[in-house]
């Protein structure tokens, strides 16, 4: 474990005491709402030996540089998921290695276990009574997948339109679900619960939105630091993310300065964000600090990367990366979907389909080139909302107990199946 001596402002640097956990930064507000990260004492960004070979190959296989103790930790066998080399899909993009980190494997099947984990683990240790989420579904069953595990009572606040397998996840782990009519007046009610009830909040609590819990963000570090492992030490070229406030941006990020402090990599790689409105792409061309919100032109396939305005920390580390931000439509991110499925036998949310949108955009513009090592953070199981999948697909084929009757109507929608 790594010891934890306050939190840092990730735009001017300023440093706050251990207390600062559920706030923005005072010196960069009111020009900039700007989230804070956790600052660890000097010994953390030391050169270190590698992970031993026969360390679990879980999240704890990293313990030594998280907020908190492998014993400690409320855990549901989070992190470790495997990286799968996509080469029909690479074919198809016309990019010769092509990763997707399959994120689905984690205990609430999405990525947001790793930020659960951290923050949870965090909340317990500061005897946190309540532990309060706002989500579009995925972030929301991590937190109470996680509070149940730590017996601590939480409440999230979602929207009307949330997909109903999240929803029915969320519930099932015991969580106090409220739903509210209007998306941003979970802010209201998220703020209360923390300002006035002391709640520890593991998402994002306040509008305009800064990012989520800094200790949670640490979780994600554990995406860089396997990713390289994986690739035998090697860093990627491009780690391309469905992106909404930026968390998993910003603690990759961090992960991968963490690893050259360590002497483990010598350079960084670019990140790629896939989004749905474009406000980091608005931002990017006008050069601003922070995103705008956005118009909502349309009803997103993508409910979990489907906010209007981004955040200042999502945009520093597009910049700091010399990254891009791209965005994903819905019949692109629903195309994706259903070749990843049936190309790769990966199943994945819409969200995470809008990384090869990103892919298939940049290579065709030229930005990406065809010997470029890619990740894709496939953030999330298709299992999440199987309607929007549904809405896609074909009518199924019903015919009565005949096999001719069978192959008749694959003929019919143009499958030629053939005998032995
Ligand atoms: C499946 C999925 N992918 C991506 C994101 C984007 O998260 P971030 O805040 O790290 O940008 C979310 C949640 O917001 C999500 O649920
Ligand atoms: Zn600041």
């Amino acid at each position: 474990m790594a010891r934890v001596v306050g939190f840092d402002c990730v735009r001017c640097g300023s440093r706050f005491g251990s207390d600062h956990y559920d706030r923005d930064c005072p010196v960069c507000r009111p020009a900039v709402h700007s989230n804070l990260v956790v600052a660890y004492d000097d010994s953390v960004r030391k050169s270190r030996p590698k992970p031993a070979a026969g360390a679990p190959w879980t999240l704890w296989r990293y313990g030594d540089v998280l907020p908190v103790s492998a014993e400690e930790a409320v855990s549901l066998g989070e992190g470790g998921s495997p990286l799968h080399k996509l080469n029909a899909v690479a074919a198809e993009l016309g990019v010769s290695s092509l990763y997707g980190k399959d994120e689905s494997r984690n205990p609430t099947w999405s990525f947001k276990d790793r930020l659960a984990c951290l923050a949870v683990s965090s909340a317990k240790k500061l005897g946190a009574k309540v532990i309060v989420s706002s989500s579009s579904g995925n972030a929301g069953a991590a937190a109470a997948a996680y509070a149940a595990k730590a017996d601590i009572p939480c409440v999230i606040f979602t929207f009307k339109g949330t997909s109903g397998p999240m929803l029915h996840q969320m519930r099932a782990y015991g969580a106090q679900v409220i739903a509210v009519e209007n998306k941003k007046d979970r802010w209201t009610l998220m703020e209360h619960a923390v300002r006035h009830f002391g709640w520890f909040p593991t998402s994002p609590f306040f509008g305009p939105v800064i990012g989520s819990n800094p200790f949670g963000i640490e979780g994600y570090k554990t995406l860089a630091y396997e990713i390289v492992e994986q690739l035998g030490w090697r860093v990627p070229d491009w780690c391309v993310l469905p992106v909404c406030y930026g968390d998993a941006l910003v603690g990759m990020w961090r992960g991968f300065e963490d690893m050259r402090a360590f002497g483990w990599i010598d350079r960084m790689p670019r990140f790629v964000a896939a989004e749905v409105y474009g406000s980091l792409e608005a931002a990017m061309t006008a050069n601003v600090d922070a995103p705008n919100d956005m118009p909502k032109t349309h009803d997103t396939v993508a409910v979990s990367i489907g906010a209007t305005q981004s955040t200042h920390q999502a945009l520093d580390i597009l910049r700091r990366s010399n990254g891009v931000s791209v965005t994903a439509g819905n019949d692109d991110m629903m195309r994706w979907q259903a070749r990843l499925a049936a190309k790769e036998g990966l199943y994945i949310e819409p969200s995470s389909a809008a990384t090869f949108v990103a892919v298939e955009k940049m290579k065709r513009n030229g930005a990406m080139r065809a010997d470029d090592t890619v990740v894709t953070l496939l953030t999330a199981s298709g299992l999440k909302d199987t309607a929007v999948t549904a809405k896609y697909q074909d009518d199924l084929i019903l015919v009565p107990a005949d096999f001719d009757e069978a192959i008749r109507a694959l003929v019919a929608r143009g499958i030629f199946p053939s005998a032995g």
